[in-house]
Order: C-alpha cells, then structure tokens, then sequence
C-alpha cells in the first residue's frame, strides 16, 4: 500500500512509519519539521534500511499539498501533523485553530481532488474531557476537551462525521490516543519535544538527565489509592501497530466511519510510574508533590475491547518496558 503519513517525523508518526516500511508498506512523508528534527529520517533508514520519499511542506500551504497528491499515487493517509501543547494552546488559540483546522481542511480537500478518500486520524482521550467512569468506551460523550488543543480534536472529527455523512465513500478511523510513552528499541527514535516540557514523562526524563532538579507530582490529594491521578499510558510502538492495524482493517472490506481507543486498558498511577522509572533505570528522578494541576482529569484509561475485537489490536509492552525504553533513547540522544 502507499501511504501518505502527514507529520511522519514527529514521535508518534515516525514511529508509525517504522512499524509501515517493516510491512512492506511504500511510505511518503510530509512534516513542516516545527516540532521534529530532519535526522529522524536517517533514524528512520537506519531502523529500517529503507530512506522514505519526504517532502517539507507545512499543511497550511495548499498549493505545496496539492503537488505532492499530484507527485504520488496513494491509497490512505496517516495525519498525525498539529500542534499539540495544550498550555500553548490556551495562549494561542488562533495558532491553533488556524494551524490544526486549515491544515486538515486543506489535506481533505486534496484527497477529495486526487480521489483518495482512506483516512487514518490521529485524535486523543482528551475528547472525552471529565470522564463520567472508568474505563472510558468510545460511546461516552466527546466534544468535551477542556482546551483548545483538545477542541482543535473534536472539531476534526466531527469534520469527518460531517463528509462521511454526505459522502460515505469516504473512509474514516478516527484513533483516539492515551497517554503515549516509550521509545523504539533501538533508542534511535523517541520523544524530544521543543523547549521545557510539560507532559509527565518528559519531563521525568529531563529530571532524569540531570536538567531539572525535581520533578513535581501535580497532587497526591485524588481520590485514587496513592492520591495521585491514574492514566492510561500506552508505549508509542504499540501505538504505532495499532495506526497499522486500523489501516490494514480499513483497506480491506471494511470501510464507513470507525472510532477506536488506543490504550493499554490499564490505569496507572502517577506515582507508580515514577517509582517504576527509578526501578528499572536505578534512583534517577527525586520528586516531591505540589497542588493539583488546574484542568487535570483524576482517572483516565481506556476501555480496549473494540480494537480488540474488530482491529484483532492488543498491547504487548508494559510499564517497565515504557520507562526503560523512554530512558535508553534520553541517554543516547545528542
Ligand atoms: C495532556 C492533555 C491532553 C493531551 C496529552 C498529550 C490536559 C488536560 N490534557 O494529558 O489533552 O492529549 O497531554 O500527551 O492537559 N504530571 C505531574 N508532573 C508533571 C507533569 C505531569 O505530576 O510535571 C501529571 C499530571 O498532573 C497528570 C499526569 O502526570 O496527572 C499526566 O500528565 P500529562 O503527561 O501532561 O498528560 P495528560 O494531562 O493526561
């Protein structure tokens, strides 16, 4: 299959790419590189011994889009590419609004002109805002994001239930994300963020590296048995094989509009995964606990059954393998 993979340098979709080329998938990416770093292609070859076409063209240029749907013959698209800091987001709606809604308007309507109509969509738990239960399905109210990143997921997916509903020629796997964390095994490829991070393990690993002195738990007041909020954190291959499965479930006689959580089903909690980090990588992260985080969910994780049952998707890696992973490409990284 030849697949168009939107922000395929970036942590989720570089490691997507990876797991595509492994298959025998023909790859071709696009990434504006604003958040991600050209080496990752090298990473990429060096993982896969295969180097994808790329081409760096931000989405919000039509006319750059337009060329590479007129360069290439794809069956789907993989978009991954937005911005994605919830606390920049709240200072710079506009930003975010323009950059992640433009560009996935723009993307469509190329598809639309190039008849390629198989999408994979890279959304997040955080449609569901505050949860009313635990384990979360994909029935539950959505729209609920609680900033404008979250709401940038909401709108494009209902933007997709709106041109399925007018046009149900359309494929439509909508993919809603955990808390993704890990690294790919070789410590080639991994998260590495732009400036001070603020999702956990991030910044664990800058605490770990000697960067930040202590890490602050956001609240051990929860109600939740240690007090500190519980999440659903999925390593970033398997959540890389589950894009493949949907991708591979929907090229076959699959098609319409599907929506599937990717999580691992199992909550967390914040203090256990830092203690799990120092056990398997030695005492590297002190921390101490402060107030609660404003907007933060208590309990989230997912209920996993339907990409079980219709994808045949199920996570193979466990917490241990997500921390040691996670430190093994911080260490190694220039
Ligand atoms: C957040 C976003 C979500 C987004 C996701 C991307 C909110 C409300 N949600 O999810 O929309 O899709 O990031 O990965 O912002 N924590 C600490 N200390 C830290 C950092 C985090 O204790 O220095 C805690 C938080 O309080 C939270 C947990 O770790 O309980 C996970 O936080 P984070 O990694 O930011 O992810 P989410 O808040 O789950």
């Amino acid at each position: 299959m030849k697949i168009l993979v939107t922000g395929g340098l970036g942590f989720i979709g570089s490691h997507t790419v990876v797991e595509l080329l492994n298959l025998g998938h023909e790859v071709v990416i696009v990434d504006n590189l604003v958040n991600s770093k050209i080496e990752v292609l090298d990473k990429i070859e060096k993982i896969t011994k295969i180097r994808p076409k790329f081409y760096q063209i931000n989405l919000l240029n039509k006319e750059d889009l337009r060329k590479v749907f007129g360069e290439n013959n794809f069956d789907s698209v993989i978009h991954f590419a937005g911005l994605k800091a919830v606390g920049e987001s709240i200072e710079k709606p506009l930003e975010y609004y323009d950059n992640n809604l433009t560009g996935t308007l723009n993307l469509l309507k190329c598809m639309r002109e190039s008849e390629v109509k198989k999408l994979v969509f890279s959304s997040s738990a955080c449609v569901y805002g505050f949860p009313k239960s635990n384990p979360i399905d994909e029935s539950a109210p959505c729209n609920k994001a609680t900033n404008p990143y979250g709401m940038t997921k909401c709108f494009i997916e209902q933007i997709l239930k709106d041109m399925y509903a007018s046009d149900n020629s359309w494929d439509f796997t909508i993919l809603r994300y955990f808390n993704p964390v890990g690294a790919h095994s070789s410590g080639l490829i991994g998260e590495d963020p732009n400036g001070i991070p603020n999702n956990l393990m991030p910044y664990i690993l800058r605490v770990a590296e000697g960067k930040s002195e202590k890490l602050k738990i956001f609240g051990n007041d929860y109600e939740t048995e240690d007090g500190t909020c519980i999440r659903d954190f999925i390593h970033v291959v398997d959540l890389a094989r589950g894009h493949v499965k949907a991708i591979e479930h929907m090229t076959s006689e699959n098609g319409g509009l599907h929506i599937y959580n990717l999580g691992t089903g199992k909550g967390t909690s914040v203090l256990e995964l830092v203690n799990t980090f120092n056990n398997v990588n030695g005492d590297l992260v002190k921390f101490e606990f402060g107030d609660r985080r404003p907007g933060d969910v208590p309990v989230n994780f997912a209920k996993t059954d339907k990409a079980r049952e219709e994808l045949g998707f199920a996570c193979e890696k466990t917490i241990e393998d997500m921390c040691k992973d996670s430190w093994n490409f911080s260490k190694h990284k220039k």
